[in-house]
């Protein structure tokens, strides 16, 4: 059995989303920005993250291959459904959820340059570090967590969890039950 532990409080995310959109108002000042959010993980960051962002923005999102153990031990990231806009040109903002490995915020970047965005920054809500297996920069981090498999605000556990306000961390019980 699995129990739920509060991690980030929904006062705490809330926040720092406020604190995210300003820096990035601030870096793009009045540009227009692409804002792609990759599915499913961000999408709540990002319609909240978008509400506190006063840029001409438009938003599209991308599906890549699912969390998988054996994706993840090749090192191998696949495209389902990349935009629909064009992003020739454009500053594109890539919204995640957390960064892992980083083989996913890795691929994200070269993909977007090679489709010849003009810039691309990654904006993800969570950082795990520890975890990281290239170098890849992320541009702007909400909170950077140690190595525990986290819920909520959009994170799944099998497709669970989503909705919830706050984030959690999954933990196996100890008490048998
Ligand atoms: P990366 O390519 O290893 O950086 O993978 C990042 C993706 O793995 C995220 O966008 C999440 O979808 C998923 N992921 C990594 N850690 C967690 C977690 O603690 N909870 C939920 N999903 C996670
Ligand atoms: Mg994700």
């Amino acid at each position: 059995m699995t129990t739920l532990k509060l991690a980030i409080s929904e006062s705490q995310i809330q926040e720092c989303v406020g604190r995210l959109a300003q820096l990035i108002q601030a870096d793009y000042q009045d540009q227009p920005l692409l804002v792609v959010g990759v599915l499913h993980g961000s999408f709540v960051f990002l319609s909240d993250l978008i509400r506190h962002m006063h840029l001409p923005i438009q938003v599209d999102f991308i599906r890549l291959s699912s969390y998988d153990e054996s994706a993840k031990s090749s090192g191998a990231v696949r495209l389902h459904h990349g935009v629909r806009t064009s992003v020739v040109g454009k500053n594109v903002l890539v919204v995640e959820d957390i960064v892992d490995t980083g083989l996913t915020a890795q691929f994200l970047r070269g993909y977007f340059e090679d489709q010849g965005a003009a810039t691309v920054r990654i904006c993800s809500l969570l950082d795990k570090p520890v975890r990281r297996r290239t170098s890849v920069t992320v541009d702007y981090v909400g909170f950077e967590v140690p190595d525990q498999f986290l819920v909520g605000y959009g994170l799944d556990y099998n497709q669970q969890y989503r909705e919830l306000r706050a984030l959690y961390s999954l933990e196996a019980r100890t008490d048998g039950s």
